[in-house]
């Protein structure tokens, strides 16, 4: 199953042989943004999110919440995040208290279509709706939380043709929740769901860089803390996602969308 890591906090500390309130915002950096480009990728999306003092955020497939407490630090805003890997909801919840951020930054389990909470003043999603197959509804349920004129911030991993990366992949272990669309389709998707586009960016050569830059980095004596560590299979899936991006089997694209 994929997302199935159960002891996360206790494979980080084990890792980082310190407990994880002590962790470095540099270490913390490595661990816990689950998508290419880390948290210089949450810096590509906040502008066009124009977030103001006192908004609320969703954060869609918050995974172990990096970018939910990225943005809350930068912009002082509070943010929700969802996502439906009950462990990874309580690592993120355990991360934000260490971080002392638990009255900004809150997680909960639950899919974006069960959330009581609505007038979102923006929202963003990470590499998540490749886990997605109703697209349209998964869209059509976030743009209903959104306040009219909200911002919507995607970054997403698109196929580019025809040909599938190999596996495993860091969203799917043996394919079978797989759901790659290309970025036209994508963009469709998103519109057709009641969000007019903004900005449409194929990000694929600054994620290919990042994965060029990264592998430097994991090649230092020490290596450093990384997230591929924590993940059944990681190394592998990190590389087989860094390849086909290089390679243009994979695209990584960036928007931003208002609701109507
Ligand atoms: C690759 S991780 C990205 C996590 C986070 N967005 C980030 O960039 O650090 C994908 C996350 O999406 C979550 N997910 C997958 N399908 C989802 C859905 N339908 N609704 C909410 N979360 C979902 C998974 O549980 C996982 O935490």
């Amino acid at each position: 199953m994929t997302y199935g890591e159960s002891d996360i906090i206790d494979t980080i500390e084990r890792l980082a042989r310190t407990d994880v309130a002590a962790l470095t915002q540099e270490q913390l950096d490595g661990v816990d943004q689950f998508h290419v480009g880390g948290p210089e990728a949450v810096a590509r999306l906040l502008p066009g999110l124009r977030l103001g003092p006192g908004a609320r955020v969703l954060d869609v497939g918050s995974g172990l919440g990096g970018p939910a407490r990225q943005v809350a630090r930068a912009t002082g805003c509070e943010v929700v995040g969802v996502d439906i890997t009950a462990a990874y909801v309580e690592a993120a919840r355990r991360l934000t208290a260490g971080a002392g951020l638990t009255e900004q930054v809150r997680f909960l389990h639950t899919p974006v279509a069960g959330l009581p909470l609505r007038g979102f003043d923006a929202a963003y999603t990470m590499h998540v709706q490749m886990n997605v197959q109703d697209k349209h509804t998964f869209y059509a349920d976030i743009a209903r939380r959104l306040r009219p004129g909200a911002r919507l911030a995607v970054y997403e991993v698109c196929r580019n043709g025809d040909v599938h990366p190999p596996l495993p992949l860091p969203w799917s272990l043996d394919g079978g929740d797989s759901f790659l669309a290309t970025g036209d389709e994508l963009c469709r998707t998103i519109q057709d769901a009641g969000l007019a586009v903004v900005e449409w960016v194929d990000d694929s050569a600054w994620a290919a860089q990042w994965f060029a830059d990264l592998g430097r980095r994991l090649s230092a004596t020490p290596a450093p803390l990384a997230l591929p560590a924590l993940l059944a299979d990681g190394p592998a899936r990190m590389l087989n996602f860094a390849i086909a991006v290089t390679d243009g089997t994979l695209t990584v694209q960036r928007g931003t969308f208002t609701a109507a």
